[in-house]
């Protein structure tokens, strides 16, 4: 069974990546420090060049020992984004990314959508109170499994297949996992998406199992709605979601539908869960290179992302003081341009190191 750590000590495994997510991933860490130092508390962080510098160098995407090497001597892994123009992105970054949520498990990808300040949805006359659900995304299999295949690629007759793979274990995992988070965190509604009308097999499996379930789980409210329905409604009126549970493919889109009803992709955490192993924690964001390099990406989403870690490995009290912090750059408007602010990314994770740091 794993162990996080030993004592108060956090072993954290770094990996940036490319793009903005080596420059936000600077700033969770800089805070990381600061909020640890605070506390004298022990946390080691140590870097890992995976990602398309290391490609281009070398061709290495994912070493073959990563996954046991980070198993074996981390708490837990934070991530930044991967994604390089330079490098088609299927020849190495779904290796690095996938090949960690597949090889660790991680079978569940959490990623709250939480309005912090109205100003920044793009809804008319919502507030905080209404956009506050959390996605629980399906993240080891569905139509991310890599199977699939062609047949006369390159010719007019040319055949593409990439299958949609939905295992009992992997659904019943996934919605439990839905139902325990909702009474872990207080929460009284969980609704299943899917596009069972149609996908007859797969998400017809869904259905039975989520009829198991949630029979299991009295005092929460379970419901259900059709993906391309739940898009509309959630725009419609964000308030009614608390937990919705999903698939691999329609988790990715709502994740990102979600987190820009909370103010955009700047601002999204995620957690990559598996409860018995080592986690992968990210920003919802990619690498996006065209902002790259420039100092203007906005770490806080990053810095969420940290502050989920240290809750996850048992430094609550660290991972309040930094979303307090965020919330405190929100009411006083230090902010990336992004969300209308005038700070550069490392301007703003010296605020939050700053502020955390007392
Ligand atoms: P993206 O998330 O990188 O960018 C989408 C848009 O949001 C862009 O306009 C970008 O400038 C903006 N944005 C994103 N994060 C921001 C931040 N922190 N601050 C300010 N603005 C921000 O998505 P994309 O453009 O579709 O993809 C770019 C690359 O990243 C691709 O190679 C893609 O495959 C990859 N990607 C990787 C991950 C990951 O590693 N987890 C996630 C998504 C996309
Ligand atoms: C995400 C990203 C990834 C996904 C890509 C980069 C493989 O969009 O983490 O949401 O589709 O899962
Ligand atoms: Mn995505």
């Amino acid at each position: 069974m794993f162990q996080i750590g030993e004592g108060d000590h956090v072993r954290v495994a770094v990996i940036p990546g490319d793009g903005i997510g080596k420059e936000v991933t600077a700033e969770a860490c800089k805070v990381l420090r600061a909020v640890a130092q605070a506390a004298s508390k022990p946390i080691t962080l140590t870097e890992f060049d995976w990602g398309a510098d290391r490609f281009l160098r070398d061709g290495t995407t994912l070493p073959a020992d990563a996954p046991a090497m980070l198993r074996r001597d981390f708490d837990a892994i934070l991530f930044g984004a991967v994604g390089d123009p330079r490098v088609p992105f299927h020849k190495y970054a779904p290796d690095i990314l996938l090949g960690l949520r597949f090889k660790l498990d991680l079978y569940a990808n959490v990623r709250p959508c939480v309005l912090l300040d109205k100003r920044f949805t793009p809804l008319r006359d919502r507030t905080e109170r209404d956009v506050n659900f959390t996605v629980i995304r399906e993240n080891t299999e569905g139509l991310y499994s890599g199977l699939g295949g062609c047949f006369k690629r390159g010719t007019p007759d040319e055949v593409a297949v990439q299958e949609d793979v939905n295992t009992r274990k992997g659904v019943e995992r996934i919605i439990r996992y839905a139902f325990d988070y909702a009474r872990r965190h207080g929460r009284k509604r969980v609704l299943m998406t899917d596009k069972s009308n149609v996908l007859t097999y797969g998400h017809e499996l869904w259905q039975r199992v989520f009829a198991e379930v949630r029979a299991e789980y009295a005092g929460i409210t379970a419901s259900h709605m059709l993906f391309d329905a739940l898009c509309m409604e959630v725009v419609r009126d964000p308030s009614q979601f608390e937990v919705i549970v999903a698939c691999n493919l329609f988790g990715d889109v709502l994740s990102d539908l979600g987190a820009q009803l909370a103010g955009g992709l700047g601002l999204a955490p995620s957690g990559n869960i598996n409860p018995e192993g080592v986690c992968l924690f990210e920003p919802v964001h990619g690498s996006a290179p065209t902002i790259a390099g420039k100092n203007v990406a906005n770490p806080l989403g990053a810095i969420l992302t940290a502050a989920m870690m240290l809750d996850h490995v048992g430094w609550q009290a660290e991972a309040g003081k930094i979303n307090a912090a965020v919330r405190a750059a929100v009411a006083q408007n230090k902010l990336t341009a992004d969300l209308g602010g005038a700070l550069g990314t490392r301007e703003l994770g010296d605020w939050i190191a700053a502020q955390v740091s007392r």
